[in-house]
């Protein structure tokens, strides 16, 4: 029944009619208790709140289905505008981003060309911009795109996904590169035959990874809200006396907000992604793909705004 609802989840959220839609319609069913709100002003103010309890914080503006150079400059637009924004109030964030949404299925000299003007503007801010990964097909062009520009710019960093079969491989190949990275589960609907289908596996291929990195010396994000995970980050750097600058735990805005302050009261760092935007529709399906039991926000919000 869960991977049922998982898979429904995962199928709703490519669908183009609904996130049209929710954009005319703005938030609703429980989205704001993961999506931060439409505008960058409500985006702000949750950054400041979050940064007085001790929270760091990567701000993503959410964009999907992206068909035109227009649509792909728009939007890396309102990345330029969020990171002004962390460097005129003095917020404590960074900026996450989809490739997609800068134009990756589009042309080279798109994507790059926007994320050139994105990563000028982030080092006159001193904002670090993290390249999230996507689905499988679009692995290995993020993992190109990255590499070039890092070469130009120091302030980028990006995710690798546990479940696939290729991470311990593409975190050997990025290792030249002294790369911060976020590692996380993977939240897409991949194939057996390029991604470990039990979650055993996934977890087991998590800590591998999450031991690799850290080992290499490369700042680490370990991006999860599973406490055995958290648990196994802890020992491993404990063990092996690792600073507590040269790694932190990550979590997405909403989720086990009681665990995120618990972490910080320990003294550990914690970041908390934070989306906003007209967008939400595709994201907030994958949150509930990756815990149906959500399902139940979702019924108490069909009632409110
Ligand atoms: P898992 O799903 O096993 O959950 C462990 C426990 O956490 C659950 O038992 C539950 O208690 C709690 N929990 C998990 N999800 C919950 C939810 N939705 N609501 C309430 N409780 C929940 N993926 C990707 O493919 N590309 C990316 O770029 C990113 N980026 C990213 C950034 C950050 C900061 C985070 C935290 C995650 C991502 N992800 C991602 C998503 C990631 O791949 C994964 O799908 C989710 O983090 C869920 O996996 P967990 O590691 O939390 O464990």
């Amino acid at each position: 029944m869960e991977r049922m609802l998982k898979n429904l989840f995962l199928y709703l959220s490519k669908n183009k009619t609904m996130t049209r839609a929710a954009r005319k319609y703005g938030l609703r069913f429980g989205a704001s208790r993961f999506v931060a709100g439409e505008s960058l002003e409500m985006a702000s103010a949750v950054i400041a709140d979050l940064n007085r309890k001790g929270l760091a914080v990567t701000i993503d503006y959410l964009g999907e289905f992206i068909e035109d150079e227009q649509e792909a400059r728009q939007m890396a637009d309102q990345c330029i505008e969020a990171i002004r924004m962390i460097g005129r109030n003095d917020l404590d964030s960074q900026l996450s981003l989809k490739l997609t949404s800068m134009g990756l299925d589009l042309s080279e000299r798109v994507v790059m060309d926007n994320m050139r003007r994105i990563l000028e503007e982030a080092k006159a801010n001193h904002v670090f911009v993290t390249l999230d990964m996507e689905d499988f097909p679009r692995c290995q062009p993020t993992l190109d795109v990255f590499k070039r520009l890092k070469a130009e710019y120091n302030e980028l960093g990006t995710v690798i996904q546990a479940y696939l079969y290729r991470t311990e491989k593409d975190i050997s190949e990025l290792d030249e590169f002294q790369p911060n990275l976020r590692l996380v589960k993977g939240a897409y609907k991949e194939s057996r035959e390029v991604a470990f289908a039990d979650k055993k596996d996934v977890d087991e291929n998590f800590k591998k990874i999450i031991k690799q990195h850290v080992l290499n010396g490369n700042f680490t994000a370990v991006a999860t809200h599973d406490d055995k995970i958290i648990e196994y980050t802890k020992e491993l750097v404990n063990f092996h006396g690792i600073a507590g600058d040269c790694f932190e735990f990550q979590m997405l805005y909403g989720i086990r907000n009681e665990k995120q302050l618990e972490l910080v009261e320990e003294g550990y760092k914690v970041r908390v992604y934070v989306p906003y935007g007209t967008d939400w529709y595709g994201y907030f399906m994958r949150r509930l793909a990756e815990r149906p039991a959500n399902v139940i926000f979702v019924l108490k919000g069909l009632f409110k705004k």
